[in-house]
């Protein structure tokens, strides 16, 4: 009998497969087709610069838009497409939603190292904590229903904008919280959802923090079967619920609670 229903259920995944190959799914502007494996369904998807030959693009650069599959100009792909005054240093900001845009972070500032005292100093460094505000719920919720950007004068600027409304404009408004700058890495959501660490409470805030990857804070709501949803806004969209799965930009392993 065991055996049997596992003859039935590899029959079914194999025949899954077969039908799935997505040869006869045609594409247009260059993409190729894929099969989603949640969505059961087959897509078109983005994969290099021709497929933004269409768009009369306003810049040189095309990438995959993570969440919907489709690609969209960017100002830049790496650091090195970005052009900064000497000393300055060229960053890529990879926004989900606003694109692919050019940073220029200042030049340090050199300072004189001043002569070394036998004195003590006299503040020490807070320790860090984590960012808590899951007490906030209800106002995160009526962000989502409003359908209205959060702003925030203690968060960056989106570029090219005088708006305040970056991903984390909702979480340090929101959370009363110090700017991202001062934020540090706490747990792993990838090892929270797959039990390895204790359950995180609704509406935790988090946020993603490789240096140079795609970048999204927001909040943490649950876990499901292919990763977890949060709350986030970005530059160019208002408070919406979103999933994370492995196969969004930024994806599950990307997320941390946020120590500041
Ligand atoms: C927000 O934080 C600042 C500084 O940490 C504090 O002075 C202020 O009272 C806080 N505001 C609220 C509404 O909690
Ligand atoms: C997220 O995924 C769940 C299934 O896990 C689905 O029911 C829901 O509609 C999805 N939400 C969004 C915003 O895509």
């Amino acid at each position: 009998m065991i055996v049997y229903c596992l003859l039935v259920f590899l029959s079914l995944v194999a025949a899954d497969h077969d039908d799935n190959s997505c040869h006869d799914y045609s594409c247009t502007n260059n993409n190729v087709a894929a099969f989603d494996p949640f969505r059961k369904e087959c897509y078109c998807h983005c994969v290099d610069e021709s497929s933004c030959s269409h768009l009369n693009c306003p810049h040189p650069y095309c990438s995959h838009f993570w969440i919907f599959y489709k690609c969209q100009c960017g100002e830049c792909n790496t650091d090195s497409h970005c052009h900064c005054a000497g000393g300055e240093t060229p960053r890529c900001i990879k926004d989900v939603f606003g694109g692919h845009q050019c940073h220029c972070d200042p030049a340090p500032v050199t300072t004189t190292i001043p002569p070394k005292t036998t004195q003590k100093p006299t503040t020490t460094q807070k320790p860090l904590v984590k960012l808590e505000c899951h007490h906030r719920k209800i106002s995160v919720i009526e962000s989502i229903a409003e359908n209205l950007h959060v702003e925030d004068g203690r968060a960056e600027l989106c570029p090219g904008t005088t708006k305040h409304q970056t991903p984390e404009a909702f979480v340090i408004n929101k959370c009363n919280s110090t700017a991202k700058s001062s934020w540090s890495q706490g747990l792993s959501i990838k090892a929270i959802c797959d039990n390895k660490l204790p359950h995180l409470e609704a509406y935790t805030p988090i946020s993603t923090f490789t240096p140079n990857g795609e970048y999204l804070a927001g909040f943490f709501i649950a876990c499901n079967d292919r990763g977890f949803k949060m709350a986030a806004q970005t530059c160019t969209e208002a408070p919406m619920i979103i999933n994370i799965t492995d196969f969004t930009r930024p994806h599950v392993s990307d997320f941390y609670t946020i120590l500041s």
